[in-house]
């Protein structure tokens, strides 16, 4: 089908596009995106719509609305195969593309683990035939992410694994983490590191601090993180493997990955989440499961830190780790329920909160969701995903920036409704996503 989004305010920083534009999608694939400000050009879109040189397609005028390029989520728990009560390939793209989110990198810790090329494949086939949106599969480090042994990495890349992570564990051991990074430099690929020393963590369930105390919870303190943040970056120096650091959470961390980058030392980037830069310790205080996060969530003075290094671009990406779980699992003591939350749905508006409270710019923001995740996930080249380059695969979102909502996780697409963000009021909303040239349209 073609498609024409005729007067949006397009902001794409691959291009260093900001401007009001109509943009053609023929077969799939972006055709080209035009200046339309002024009255004129917009008199002769509307025209042109009239007659018959848009025949044929299907027309959205999107003005007073923000378009940008489908967003690239790269770390994303779709849980398929073996926990589809939690969440499937179809639920969770299909809470993807209603999130304004075209590609999402889906993390290894299903059941069986992502550690061989035979689930690759079926991950891969069962997007194309049940995904809404791109799905990217990223494998296992160690075999069953048990941390002893490392997985067939090139045969999995040949399958389609894009990167490689034991996300939800850490490779706990240096000389495998180090073997890794030298395999990943061969391959070309990325090793995407969830940064938690176990032994330090030591059973933790929340930040270590006054919360933890008072709530009488064994607490993580945030050197738990900082310590593996630190090994990573120096195994990343040791070995010139491509290193990904997942979620970060702490103003420590932030400034290791800051000197880092300043002595230019290593080819790293790093990712950090909403919550992780919007609430605190304290919304565990209840006891509440859905604020039960790995990392856990910090203190005021960390999410202050996440900003800045966001700001700062020592953070390249804002990512969801979208952790879908069950309610009756989220239901029990803190300590008995499962980490994660269920962010796909609210990362845009969340992030853009970043925009009106003057963290980031627009172009800033849109950067980090979309150029950014492409650029280290190598989807970039021949212009594919996170650009809305001609060529490029037709993956954009229409945004309403305008009408306030309240987060309702009850209204979810995605089987995961724990969200600690229930109630919030957001602003920026994606009225339409077009996802591979396809049209979800919700206003
Ligand atoms: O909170 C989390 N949930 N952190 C992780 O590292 C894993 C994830 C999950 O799979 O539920
Ligand atoms: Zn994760």
């Amino acid at each position: 089908m073609n498609i024409l989004v005729k007067n949006a305010k397009v902001i794409d920083p691959s291009q260093g596009t900001d401007g009001i534009c109509d943009i053609t999608i023929e077969n799939g694939k972006i055709k080209e995106v035009r200046k339309s400000g002024g009255a004129e050009a917009r008199k002769k879109t509307n025209a042109d719509v009239r007659t018959s040189a848009y025949a044929g397609f299907e027309v959205i005028d999107a003005e007073g609305l923000l378009v940008v390029p489908g967003l690239v989520d790269m770390h994303v728990h779709l849980r398929e195969p073996g926990f589809e009560y939690k969440e499937t390939i179809r639920t969770g793209t299909e809470a993807a593309v209603r999130g304004g989110i075209t590609t999402v990198c889906c993390m290894p810790n299903t059941k069986p683990v992502n550690d061989n090329a035979g689930i690759t494949e079926f991950i891969i086939n069962r997007a194309a035939r049940e995904g809404a949106c791109s799905v990217y599969p990223v494998g296992a480090i160690t075999k069953g992410q048990k941390g002893e042994e490392l997985a067939e990495f090139s045969i999995m890349h040949d399958a389609g694994c894009i990167a490689f992570s034991d996300d939800g564990r850490p490779v706990m051991d240096s000389l495998l983490m180090r073997r890794a990074l030298e395999y990943s430099k061969i391959l070309k690929a990325l090793i995407i590191s969830h940064c938690e020393d176990l032994s330090l963590a030591a059973g933790g369930v929340m930040n270590e601090g006054l919360v933890s105390v008072t709530l009488g919870l064994r607490g993580i303190p945030p050197q738990a993180e900082e310590i593996m943040v630190s090994r990573d970056i120096a195994l990343a120096e040791l070995t010139g493997g491509r290193l990904h650091i997942a979620h970060v959470s702490t103003a420590g961390s932030v400034e290791i990955i800051r000197a880092a980058k300043k002595r230019g030392v290593a080819d790293i980037t790093a990712e950090t989440c909403p919550h992780y830069f919007h609430i605190t310790e304290e919304v565990a205080a209840g006891y509440n499961t859905f604020a039960r996060v790995n990392p856990p969530l910090r203190t005021r003075a960390d999410v202050e830190a996440i900003r800045q290094g966001l700001s700062d671009n020592t953070l390249d990406v804002i990512a969801t780790d979208h952790a879908p779980h069950h309610m009756d699992e989220k239901t029990v003591e803190f300590d008995n329920a499962p980490s994660g939350i269920s962010g796909l749905e609210t990362s845009l508006g969340l992030s853009m909160k970043l925009v009106e409270e003057g963290v980031l710019s627009l172009s800033q923001l849109i950067e980090k969701m979309t150029l950014n995740p492409a650029r280290i996930l190598g989807l970039l080249s021949g212009g594919t995903k996170g650009t809305l380059r001609p060529g490029a695969d037709a993956d954009l979102v229409v945004v309403n920036t305008k009408d306030e909502y309240r987060v309702d996780p009850g209204g979810f697409r995605s089987k995961g409704k724990n969200s600690p963000f229930d109630g919030w009021t957001l602003k920026a909303r994606p009225a339409i996503t077009i996802s591979n040239g396809r049209i979800f349209r919700w206003e």
